[in-house]
């Protein structure tokens, strides 16, 4: 399965990808990651981008696109992938479907994460990242059981990211509704369009995630849900 998970920043595409792809096997691109791998090896490609992300803009296109393009040709995305911040623009939208068409792949669903500007900001000015595994973390929705240790490896030391302030976020969701909310009705023409409300919670947000997949496991409840 090829899906492509939509939304603004700190909409949860992220932590939701990672859900999957521990789930279900799918790999998790993100290009957001990439990047910040590249400006972490010093090379030029990340330190031409940081001056970009670092003001809340786009990298360019033909940049971004040969990217994910040398990535989605690995043999570990023939079992299935999560797009996770691309693409961001139509002609990133474009070249993705050409990429696809000439590997005689397709993308089966793009699913938008809905949340409010309020609460967006919010999400990234709390969020923290374990340095050594890189386990996402949030002051207040998501912190680790033990103050100060990383859950998973037991990390003491923990990342901030430089564009996660609200000053660049202001410029970070004026891309998304300038550049990239254009892209909703490209897909939604193409008739593989769903949404889910990522107000709710994280695993409520993973549970509707599960259903609009059609992957849903039957969670037994009596609350109404399609996966009763
Ligand atoms: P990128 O890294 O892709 O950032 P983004 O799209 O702004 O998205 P975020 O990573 O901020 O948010 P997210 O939706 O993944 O939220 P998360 O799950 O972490 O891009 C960074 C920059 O790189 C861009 O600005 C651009 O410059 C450049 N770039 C990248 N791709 C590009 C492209 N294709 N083209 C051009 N430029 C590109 O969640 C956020 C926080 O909220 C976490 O702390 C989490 O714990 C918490 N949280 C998540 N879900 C919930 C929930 N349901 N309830 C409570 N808390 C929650």
């Amino acid at each position: 399965m090829n899906i492509i998970l939509l939304g603004p920043p700190g909409a949860g595409k992220g932590t939701q990808a990672r859900h999957l792809e521990e789930k279900y096997g799918l790999v998790q691109l993100s290009t957001g990651d990439m990047l910040r791998a590249s400006i972490k090896r010093a090379e030029p490609l990340g330190l031409e981008a940081k001056k970009i992300m670092d003001k809340g803009e786009l990298v360019p296109d033909d940049l971004i696109v040969r990217m994910i393009e040398s990535r989605i040709g690995r043999p570990d995305c023939e079992k299935g992938f999560i797009l996770d911040g691309f693409p961001r623009t139509v002609i990133q939208a474009e070249a993705l479907d050409k990429m696809l068409a000439d590997k005689n792949q397709k993308l089966d669903m793009v699913v938008e994460l809905k949340v409010n500007e309020d609460l967006l900001v919010e999400r990234v000015s709390g969020r923290f990242t374990c340095s050594r595994c890189g386990e996402g973390y949030h002051d207040k929705f998501c912190a680790t059981q033990v103050p100060g240790i990383c859950d998973k490896c037991g990390g003491g030391e923990f990342t901030r990211r430089a564009d996660d302030n609200a000053e660049t976020m202001k410029a970070r969701l004026g891309a998304y509704n300038s550049q990239t909310a254009p892209i909703l009705p490209y897909y939604e023409s193409k008739g593989i369009l769903k949404s889910v409300d990522g107000m709710l919670s994280m695993p409520e947000v993973f549970h509707e995630l599960e259903k609009v997949l059609g992957v849903a496991p039957s969670c037994g409840c009596s609350c109404g849900c399609s996966c009763e």
